[in-house]
């Protein structure tokens, strides 16, 4: 089938997929894995100090792949800018102008911005003629993203993992307001990890899907075996894990999600994209009674 969204057309890519940002992992050779599979990967810049780590971060990505992906930059809320020590993660927007230009000059079309506003960064993206996506937590910060001129928005939902706020909704209350409150494309993130809940997603309205944890356990993520298997033997119903998640426990550190719930092998990214989340939906599509070739979302 073809799968066509609005931001399969702004991203250049097969399928309406795009990966989470990585602290630790979001590399280059996981992030090609995923473009190449189909998806938008994603260069998590957090990772590198240098502009000459990063430039030669993004050189190699334009080796490992020939299709569309795009840059993150992780923006650290001011509590965590002030409270924390200084290390080389945490990030204020400043701190990463030199790097919008590197990858505006490696080619990157598309990037994402994240867990706090980035004005500045979007302006240099739209001055450079590319799409600026960013993702936040709440609809608050959705409507005043798209106020500041963002192209897209991801919102993760409750399930999700990264920064949590406090008013922050599930994944389905997110995706079904953001189609009604919002007029520009909507990501959906948080807790997606099937084809089930990806097809979800597109039906409440989102114009792609986000996937984190899931990835995770894929043979290309750049996570340790031990990482990947403690994902894979995740209880998810278990209390402790259940209030990190949903509770608020969780901080900033990077622990896995509800999506956990669906890793249960390691499988290899194309079979994860192409066939644990593309071919299902596709069945699952025809087996509701869909005869068309193509999944067409844009005209609604
Ligand atoms: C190990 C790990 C590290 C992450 N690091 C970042 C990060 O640096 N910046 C960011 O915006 N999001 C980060 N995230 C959040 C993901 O980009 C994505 O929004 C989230 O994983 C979506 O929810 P899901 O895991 O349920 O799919 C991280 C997630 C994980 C699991």
């Amino acid at each position: 089938m073809i799968w066509k969204t609005k931001l399969t057309e702004m991203m250049g890519t097969k399928y309406p997929i795009i990966m989470g940002a990585f602290a630790i992992i979001g590399k280059a050779e996981f992030a090609a894995a995923f473009s190449n599979a189909g998806g938008f990967g994603i260069v998590t810049a957090i990772n590198f100090r240098t502009n000459e780590e990063f430039q030669s971060e993004l050189e190699k990505m334009n080796t490992l792949t020939d299709k569309p992906w795009g840059v993150n930059f992780s923006v650290m809320p001011p509590y965590v800018v002030k409270d924390k020590q200084k290390g080389s993660w945490v990030r204020d927007e400043d701190s990463y102008l030199e790097f919008v230009d590197i990858a505006i000059d490696a080619g990157v079309k598309v990037c994402t911005t994240s867990a706090y506003q980035a004005p500045k960064i979007g302006k240099k993206l739209h001055d450079a003629g590319c799409y600026w996506f960013h993702k936040c937590a709440t609809m608050k910060h959705a409507i005043s993203a798209e106020s500041l001129g963002v192209d897209a928005a991801t919102i993760v939902g409750l399930e999700g993992t990264g920064f949590k706020n406090p008013n922050q909704n599930t994944t389905l209350v997110n995706v079904t307001m953001a189609k009604k409150l919002l007029k520009i494309p909507i990501i959906a993130a948080g807790g997606i990890g099937d084809a089930r809940g990806f097809l979800a997603a597109l039906a409440m309205g989102a114009d792609a899907v986000c996937f984190g944890t899931a990835i995770m356990t894929t043979k290309e993520s750049l996570a340790s075996n031990i990482w990947k298997k403690r994902i894979i033997n995740q209880d998810i119903f278990d209390k402790d894990y259940y209030k990190k998640i949903y509770h608020l426990q969780l901080r900033d550190s990077p622990v896995h999600s509800m999506a956990a719930g669906h890793c249960d092998e390691i499988l290899s990214m194309k079979e994860f994209i192409e066939e644990k989340i593309i071919k299902k939906a596709e069945d699952i599509l025809r087996s509701w009674g869909f005869g068309s070739n193509e999944v067409n979302t844009t005209s609604v």
